[in-house]
């Protein structure tokens, strides 16, 4: 088994949940809860898995800003050898100041502003991953006025359906908003061909996100390789094709994507083309290697059910209630007994929705006892929320048995920043 296929990477000391050599209790104790808790040696161990199976050819590892930008997170992954995947003017902002280099930075996104699209250039990224013939003829405007010319790709839908868990996490067919259709992207190189301010370098894809086969990826590869070759017998030669991100990681007891396997089928398709090739995993790198610790508060029954109420809820993993998101809890400290019932772990925000598990089948913990939501590396902080004035929760990392705090816990002065 190669490294391309995913272990857990909290394990336990003498009945004690730890990262790295720190326990679990005492970073709970020393911070308080909720806290989010990084091994930054697992992500940096997930990057060198990319690189050792992409290395037989020429490739970036675009680090998709969006599953976790912490500034601390982004440095060491640059520090690795990534580059960035961004969405936005911040993402390009948080990729730059952790010491990315532009030229190592591609921007996707269906909303691209003219602002954003001129700090891009400006930066000198290395391209724009373009979603729309109006994008793209925004970005000759803003390039011309400039004086720059814009490196770009098109964001091929190659109208492929990805089997990922939720409709909302699958992007590559023609009724999502994603991409340019693939019989129109022809055209769009075209007329991008003569204009000076524009520079067709590269096409690219996305199409979903914790998918676990290669095989959609191959369906898409091929469409999207069709076009090359048709671009190429017609003058207009590309540098790089982005395969975009996606690859998924297990939350529960299902199996993640081999990323061997996948540059197996990846790698001599691309190589044959004589493409250099991007990938933006963003969960496959820092997903597995995060952990949200709670405290429980209390625990409620009603007539049909055992509430688990906790600290943290879905202002911190909102995952379980947008998606249906499965993470696994258990608890930090072994030692307490009791028999497996029916709980649902829910947090203290009031909304029906706001749950980490329902039906779960644990031992009823005990007030005070502190729970590990697990696989929340990705995801978890990046779509946290101030909703119900709920402070942000501080996130550390631990390298062996060094700890960080590299995000304090917000303030009550945070949450009023700006207001008048
Ligand atoms: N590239 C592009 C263009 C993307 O839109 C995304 C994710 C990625 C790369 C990285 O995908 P990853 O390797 O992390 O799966 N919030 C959802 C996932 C949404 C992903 C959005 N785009 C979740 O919690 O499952």
């Amino acid at each position: 088994m190669g490294e391309g296929v995913l272990k857990r990477p909290f394990s336990r000391v003498d009945g004690e949940l730890c990262c790295g050599g720190v326990r679990a209790a005492d970073l709970a104790e020393r911070f308080g809860t909720p806290l989010y808790v990084y091994d930054v040696r697992r992500m940096e161990e997930r990057v060198r898995a990319f690189h050792v199976a992409f290395r037989d050819i020429d490739h970036l590892i675009a680090y998709s800003v969006k599953a976790n930008g912490n500034l601390s997170i982004l440095r060491r992954l640059s520090a690795a050898g990534c580059g960035a995947d961004i969405t936005s003017r911040g993402e390009l902002f948080r990729a730059l100041r952790a010491g990315i280099a532009p030229g190592a930075i591609v921007f996707a996104g269906v909303g691209k502003t003219k602002a954003e699209i001129a700090a891009a250039l400006e930066e000198g990224i290395y391209a724009f991953n373009v979603e729309s013939a109006g994008e793209l003829e925004r970005i000759d405007e803003v390039a011309s006025e400039l004086g720059l010319c814009a490196r770009f790709g098109i964001r091929v839908n190659p109208d492929v359906f990805a089997d990922t868990p939720h409709e909302y996490t699958r992007t590559g067919t023609a009724t999502t908003k994603f991409g340019v259709p693939w019989e129109e992207t022809r055209d769009l190189y075209r007329w991008a061909r003569d204009r000076s301010s524009l520079d067709p370098v590269g096409i690219d894809m996305h199409i979903g996100s914790q998918i676990v086969d290669s095989e959609p990826y191959v369906r898409a590869l091929e469409r999207v390789l069709t076009l090359v070759s048709e671009l190429g017998r017609e003058g207009i030669v590309l540098e790089y094709l982005d395969i975009g991100g996606g690859f998924g990681i297990p939350y529960d007891v299902e199996s993640g994507m081999d990323v061997d396997a996948l540059a197996a089928e990846v790698v001599p398709r691309v190589k044959a083309a004589g493409l250099k090739l991007i990938l933006e995993p963003g969960r496959s790198i820092v997903g597995d290697a995060g952990i949200l610790l709670t405290r429980v508060e209390y625990v409620k029954r009603s007539r049909k059910k055992v509430f688990v109420v906790v600290d943290g809820g879905m202002t911190e993993l909102i995952r379980p209630s947008h998606y249906g998101g499965y993470h696994a809890i258990e608890a930090v400290s072994d030692g307490h007994s009791g028999e497996d019932v029916e709980v649902d772990v829910v947090g203290p925000i009031c909304e029906t929705g706001d749950f980490l598990a329902r039906g779960r089948i644990m031992r009823v913990p005990e007030p005070g006892e502190l729970l590990a939501v697990h696989t929340v590396g990705a995801y978890g902080f990046a779509m946290a929320s101030n909703y119900n004035g709920r402070q942000r929760p501080a996130e550390v990392m631990v390298n062996g048995s060094e700890v960080t705090v590299i995000r304090k816990r917000e303030t009550l002065e945070d949450l009023v920043r700006g207001e008048e």
